[in-house]
Order: structure tokens, then sequence, then C-alpha cells
């Protein structure tokens, strides 16, 4: 299989700065190559998912992984952290600074991130206040983390108070996204990763929307050369957006598509597992239509393809599909108060006029909130 690059390109400092993503099989093995230019003589802390161990065959990629980069650095250390968002808090955070610290490190050292999105968002954030910032390379192992979270240089942990509520903006150098690696990944993961995918064709391309729904089924067959298409597809809409608009303040958002719901749930859930991220996120995304078309902005039509395709990849499309979260409507509306697009107490969600057509809608009335949430419930 060739390997697909796509380059991330953004203006920092008046400067132009670039990274590639790296889209392909067997790419961890030969992971010299594709980093040398970052990685040659340097020190190198590789922050890891500790899961990897218990599994013969994570375990010997990330052998040959490390083996492989060893040759051409000074010397690699290892940071071993578990998966899963309760790892993703301030307690983490602090040992794996003090640890990294603890390797002596300068500003010339980088740091890998390798696994999902937990370990890419903590040890992304831990590389921006490093030294007040070390440059690090994300090798995601999800398919959410590779069609989504290791791109955009959006990094952090979440607060008591909710989702991702602590972080910063800090670009990788590189990506590295080995559709090999996938094939460990739990079926319910790897649904959940899909999640995201859909995300992209509802927000900007009705015509990938269209190919996902004849494809998903061989997409979950995990056939190489489709799975290399949807990563490969959803990296390049995301670089697209965030190459307009880095830091937020316009259509970046539009990538919250269903995440206001989403973060809410996800913190009922206490992040014990009981929902995970991209499942929250397939409610969040199928309230957003259920809103939207409730107050006219889009066709009951469309909302309900955009469930089918969900309920298809057996992911959850409504609250009532997660009995034990115990949420009433007026926690979950005190929850959006938290919300990152939250602005002087007024609400801002991501609808949906359309396929493939998302809009940014400020100052959402509560009181259609109040009702919408009452009837989903
Ligand atoms: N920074 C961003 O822009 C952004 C975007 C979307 C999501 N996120 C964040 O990403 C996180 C979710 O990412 P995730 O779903 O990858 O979570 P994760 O890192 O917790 O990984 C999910 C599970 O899969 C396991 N795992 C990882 N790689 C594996 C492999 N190859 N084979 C088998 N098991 C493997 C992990 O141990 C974990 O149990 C959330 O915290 C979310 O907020 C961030």
């Amino acid at each position: 299989m060739k390997i697909e690059t796509i380059n991330v390109s953004l203006k920092k400092d008046l400067e132009l700065f670039s990274y590639p993503i790296f889209v392909g099989n067997n790419l961890l093995t030969r992971a010299d190559n594709l980093l040398n230019k970052y990685i040659k003589n340097k020190k190198i802390i590789i922050i890891h998912d500790c899961f990897f161990s218990s599994k013969p065959v994570l375990d010997e990629t990330f052998k040959e992984f490390v083996k492989s980069i060893k040759e051409i650095t000074i010397s690699v250390n290892l940071i071993a952290i578990s998966g899963g968002d309760q790892t993703k808090n301030m307690i983490e955070l602090t040992n794996i600074i003090e640890k990294t610290l603890s390797y002596e490190i300068d500003r010339e050292c980088l740091i890998i991130a390798f696994g999902g999105g937990v370990i890419g968002d903590i040890a992304g954030f831990a590389a921006s206040i490093l030294l007040r910032g070390i440059k690090f390379i994300n090798v995601p192992t999800t398919l959410l983390s590779q069609v989504d979270s290791s791109v955009g240089g959006k990094t952090g942990v979440n607060s008591k108070l909710g989702k991702n509520l602590i972080g910063s903006f800090h670009q990788p150098v590189a990506v590295i996204a080995d559709i090999n690696i996938l094939k460990s990944l739990p079926d319910r993961e790897f649904r959940a990763g899909f999640a995201e995918v859909i995300k992209y064709g509802l927000i900007k391309d009705k015509s990938f929307f269209n190919w996902l729904e004849l494809e998903f089924e061989n997409i979950f067959k995990y056939d190489d050369l489709k799975l290399q298409k949807v990563i490969t597809k959803c990296c390049q809409i995301k670089a697209d957006i965030i190459q307009e608009d880095e830091k937020e303040y316009g259509n970046r958002a539009l990538l919250n598509l269903g995440h206001t719901f989403a973060h809410a749930i996800e913190s009922f859930g206490n992040y014990d597992g009981k929902i995970i991220h991209g499942e929250a996120v397939a409610i969040g995304i199928c309230m957003a239509f259920k809103f939207s078309s409730k107050y006219s902005f889009c066709s009951r039509s469309d909302t309900e393809r955009v469930i089918n395709i969900f309920k298809k990849s057996k992911l959850p499309t409504s609250l009532k599909d997660i009995p034990d979260l115990s949420i009433t409507t007026l926690t979950m509306v005190e929850k959006f108060k938290y919300d990152k697009k939250t602005r002087n107490n007024k609400l801002t969600f991501i609808l949906n006029h359309q396929i493939g057509e998302a809009f940014i809608k400020h100052d959402v009335n509560v009181n259609e909130l109040i009702e919408f949430i009452n009837e989903e419930i």
C-alpha cells in the first residue's frame, strides 16, 4: 500500500509551519525513515499506553518501533500510562511531567505520544508546558485518534467540572497513522471511532457520508484500502478547517458537532467506561440533528438517515440507550455552561441545515433546549 501524506500548514509567528500526517500500513517498524528529520540525534521520551505490554501483537509492534528509533537517537526513555478518560487528569499529568523532567531533558528533547486520544491529549499537553514547550510527535493507535484527536493541536485534560477544560493548542511536528495497529482494537472502540468518521461527512462532505452509508460494512471488516481512504479523508477535512482557523475563533467550532451534548453525557458517566467518548459523540450528533429538525433548521428525513447509520454501526443514538447515567434536564443544561463555546452565559451549538452542511448557532434559546431535552430523557 502506498503511503498517503496530508500536510497541515499553519502560520506561526508570521512564518509558515507545516507538518505531515502519514497514513499507511506497517509504518511503525520503519518509523526511523519517516521520522529521521525530527528525531535524529535527539533525546526521546515515549509516553505510551501501558495496555500494549499485555497484548503480544501490540507489544511486538511497539518494541519494533522503539528499536527502529533507537538506532538514530541519543536515548529513548519510556513512560507507561493507562488509556481511558480516567487517566486524563491533572494528577496523571503531574506524574508524567515529573518523570519526564527526571530524564534531564532540555528544549531539544522530543516527546512521542504512542496510544489513543487520551495518551495523545495528555502527552501533547505535557509537551506544551514542559520547559515552556517542547516538540512532540503523535502516533495514534485507535481509529478515533487516527481520524481526529491526533491532528489539530488541541491538547489537555479533564476537570471535575467538565471535559477538556484544561489545555492548550500545541501542534505535533508529525503524525503517523498506521492502519495495521487498528487490528487489535476491541470492536466497541473501533465503532466509537467510527462516530467521529461519520461526523466529518455530516459537517462538510455529503458525498463522503453517502459513501460511508454504502461501505460501512467493509470498513468494519478492516478493508485496508477503505480504511486508508477513511483516515486520509477525515484528516484532510480537519486539516482544511484548522488551516483557516487554528485557535477556534470561527469555523473550527464545526468540528464540535454533537460535542456539547457529548461532553455533558460523558461527565455524567464519570469517565469510568460506562460510556466512551465516541459513543457519547454518536448520541450527541443524533441530538444535534433532532434539535435541528425540531426547530426546522433541517429536514426530518436527513435526521432519520443520520440516526440510521449510527444504528447500523451499532452505536447508541439516544440518552435512553444508556440507562445508568441518571441525567436530568436541569443538570444537563447546567453542564452546558462549562462548554468552551459558551460566552456570557449564552450557549452555542453546532447544528445542521442538511447532511454535509453544519453551522454555528449562537445564543440558543434555553427554553427550547429544556423542552427538547425533556423529550429526550
Ligand atoms: N484533541 C482532540 O482534538 C480530540 C478530538 C477528539 C477526541 N479527543 C479525546 O480523545 C479521547 C478518546 O480517544 P480514544 O478513543 O482513542 O481513547 P483512549 O486513548 O482511551 O483509547 C481507547 C481504548 O483503546 C485502548 N487501545 C489503544 N490503542 C489500542 C490498540 N491499537 N489496540 C487495542 N486497544 C487499544 C486503550 O488502552 C483504551 O482502553 C477522549 O479523551 C477525547 O476527549 C481529543
